[in-house]
């Protein structure tokens, strides 16, 4: 099968790594790609249009479209739109059902609507507005309704923070127009869950926890994750049960009652709290860093897992979670996540042993060396039976990897746990 993997990060890695290892013969091709995928995949000439995507496929005779990012879902008439209408299976939904992911409102008001668990909020337009909603209950969550490049939410512990926040937003409109969300502040540890969902019909996958602040002890300011944690053993008791009845079974039926077809991973940020699970957010597409480490615990055949989604057929028996833990740990370029430093040559990847390095932000350079070319530059990951030995082999292993001005977390897998 000839597939498109549209996107270019770790989790782009990781999604094409888990294709070419299927036993399902492929010829992959990556858009816009990065040199360390194009070892395993071939790179696509095009001006990056939605357009210009489906004449490759056409021309191509590329037989799955797989979004690893969700912007292309979007984009221009959408990736699976576009890939509809010219008769192509794609995995990832259609511009309609992505609105779940682009717009917090919309995926309030959806959760409202099919009584899936979330916390309360307000949507307002002015600072005043946006105090009434507060009402001087702290801490409080403040979102910004719109693209802010992964700055447009705040937990604001106190007024300062917020009254700051909303004068940013609302006052300066540092992310131009659009509205804000009040939200209720959530309490308990957070939870990503994945599900491949196929029309009316879902498979739950293994879930995941990751860290998004950039110093330890989940201090600093946020960034794309620094590192992720996989398990099943990490659905304790009946919380398995209790999310697909209250959460995910909702949430796939919602869509069909919205009349929004929907076939891709659909990922559930989520809060355990006191009063049981809560939506937080979600995301049309897996989640970077969280598919580095659920990826390679894949057993069965991924690529036909996908294609056959993508076609509306799930096959549930086709894949399945090894036992086990994952770890994987993101090593980030000096300056990250206020910039980033490109041109520091990466050293020790040869010598990475039992573990898999997936590239999210390298180049080669002239000699064939890689080098850091974003924030996140590559994540390594490793398995064990238990949580602590995954911990002690993913930091054995990364301690090998090194860069100047190079920034990792010293605490992924134990923290939170
Ligand atoms: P989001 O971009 O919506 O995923 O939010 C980013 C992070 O902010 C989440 O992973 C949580 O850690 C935190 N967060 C978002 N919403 C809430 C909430 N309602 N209560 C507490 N924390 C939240
Ligand atoms: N790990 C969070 C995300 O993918 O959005």
């Amino acid at each position: 099968m000839k597939v498109l993997v549209v996107g270019k990060g770790g989790r782009e890695h990781a999604i094409i790594t888990a294709l070419h290892e299927s036993s399902s013969e492929t010829e992959i091709f990556s858009y816009p790609g990065s040199d360390a995928i194009f070892s395993i995949a071939k790179p696509v000439d095009v001006d990056g249009s939605i357009g210009s995507l489906i004449d490759f496929v056409k021309a191509n005779e590329i037989d799955l479209c797989v979004a690893g990012e969700e912007s292309y879902l979007v984009k221009d008439e959408g990736l699976a739109n576009a890939c509809e209408a010219a008769g192509i299976p794609c995995w990832g939904p259609p511009k309609e059902a992505a609105q779940l992911e682009a717009s917090k409102e919309f995926a309030k008001e959806f959760m409202m609507r099919h009584s899936i668990p979330t916390g309360g909020y307000a949507s307002v337009n002015s600072v005043e507005e946006a105090r009434a909603a507060i009402d001087g209950k702290y801490p409080t969550v403040l979102k910004f309704d719109g693209l802010a490049a992964g700055k447009g939410v705040a937990v604001c512990l106190d007024k300062a923070s917020a009254e700051e926040f909303l004068d940013e937003v609302l006052g300066q409109r540092k992310f131009g127009e659009g509205r804000l969300l009040v939200e209720e502040f959530l309490e308990g540890p957070e939870i990503s869950i994945f599900a491949s969902v196929v029309d009316d019909e879902y498979q739950i996958l293994a879930p995941a926890r990751d860290y998004k602040r950039i110093y330890d002890a989940d201090e600093g300011p946020n960034t794309g994750g620094m590192g992720a944690v996989s398990s099943v053993e990490m659905f304790e008791g009946d919380l398995r049960q209790v999310i697909d009845e209250t959460i995910v079974r909702p949430t796939v039926d919602g869509l069909q009652r919205d009349g929004l077809p929907y076939r891709g991973f659909l990922y559930f940020g989520l809060m355990l709290t006191e009063q049981g699970p809560k939506v937080i957010e979600y995301n049309c597409r897996f989640g970077d860093p969280e598919a580095e480490a659920v990826l390679p615990m894949v057993t069965g055949d991924f690529a036909h897992h996908v294609f056959e989604g993508a076609k509306g057929n799930l096959d549930s028996d086709c894949i399945n979670f090894a036992s086990g833990w994952s770890i994987c740990l993101v090593s980030a370029s000096a300056g990250y996540p206020a910039s980033s430093r490109s041109g520091d040559v990466i050293s020790g990847l040869d010598a990475v042993e039992n573990a898999r390095v997936f590239h999210a932000g390298t180049k080669q350079n002239a000699a064939g060396q890689f080098e850091t070319a974003g924030g996140r530059v590559l994540v390594v990951v490793a398995n064990g039976a238990t949580r602590e030995e995954a911990v002690v082999n993913v930091y054995r292993e990364s301690d090998k990897v090194t860069f100047d001005g190079l920034q990792r977390r010293t605490d992924i897998g134990t923290r939170n746990f």
